[in-house]
């Protein structure tokens, strides 16, 4: 069922999707309903580019027909729409489950709008316990690992079969939980200190709005 309630939160993005626009293309199962619907709209004569956040979303924009742009070009995008992997109330937001958080935050930072699409099993009360992506550097792993657990954090390097899953930036990922995450952007800047790392999954103030599929239908949840 949680692939309907995908579909339909990633196609009603795209009902604010005009002419002209600059979008930032997110990444994961959620976009994917997204990139569909944008690619049979690109064909009927939307005209848009996309910024894609990840290798896999630039290839199935790619083979969908979606035109593509950079930064160079479009330093200011007008949408990003993404998915997330738990949204509070507040509308803080955990990203990275595929790994494509930094390109995420450095795009969805660059738009004047980021819509979220999640299906409901996304919607958290707090981060406590939850699995937060850290994109960390590979030289001197093992110390900011331990920074981290020093910190309060539980972390676990992410694998990839046998080996480190290695980001598109050629960095790696700790998963980390906290047993109690009372301010997430706290959490964030203490995490960002650590000089081994790169950038965290904690997005505390960038969704716009989140669209939440479910048997519903879908829900706009606002600030
Ligand atoms: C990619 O790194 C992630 O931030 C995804 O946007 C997030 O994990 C949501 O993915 P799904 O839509 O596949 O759940």
């Amino acid at each position: 069922m949680s692939d309907a309630y995908k579909r339909v939160a990633g196609e009603r993005a795209l009902d604010y999707v005009k002419d002209g626009m600059v979008l930032g293309l997110g990444t994961g199962s959620t976009v994917y309903y997204t990139l569909q619907k944008l690619g049979r709209l690109v064909q009927e004569g939307l005209q848009i580019k996309g910024i894609p956040t990840s290798k896999a979303t630039e290839v199935m924009a790619k083979e969908l027909g979606i035109p593509l742009t950079n930064f160079r070009e479009h330093p200011v995008l007008d949408i990003t729409i993404d998915g997330a992997d738990a949204v509070t109330p507040k509308l803080e937001l955990v990203k990275g489950g595929g790994g494509a958080l930094l390109r995420e935050k450095l795009v969805a930072g660059a738009s004047k709008q980021m819509i979220v699409i999640v299906d409901e099993s996304k919607r958290v009360d707090s981060f406590d316990g939850v699995s937060i992506p850290v994109e960390v550097v590979p030289f001197a792993v093992e110390t900011t690992v331990e920074r981290i657990r020093a910190l309060g954090g539980r972390p676990t390097m992410r694998q990839d079969g046998d080996e480190l899953f290695v980001t598109d930036n050629a960095h790696y990922i700790v998963d980390v939980t906290f047993a109690s995450v009372p301010d997430v952007a706290a959490l964030h800047d203490r995490l960002k200190r650590l000089t081994g790392v790169v950038e965290t999954g904690l997005f505390p103030d960038l969704a716009s709005f989140v669209i939440v599929g479910s048997a519903r239908g879908v829900d706009v949840v606002e600030r």
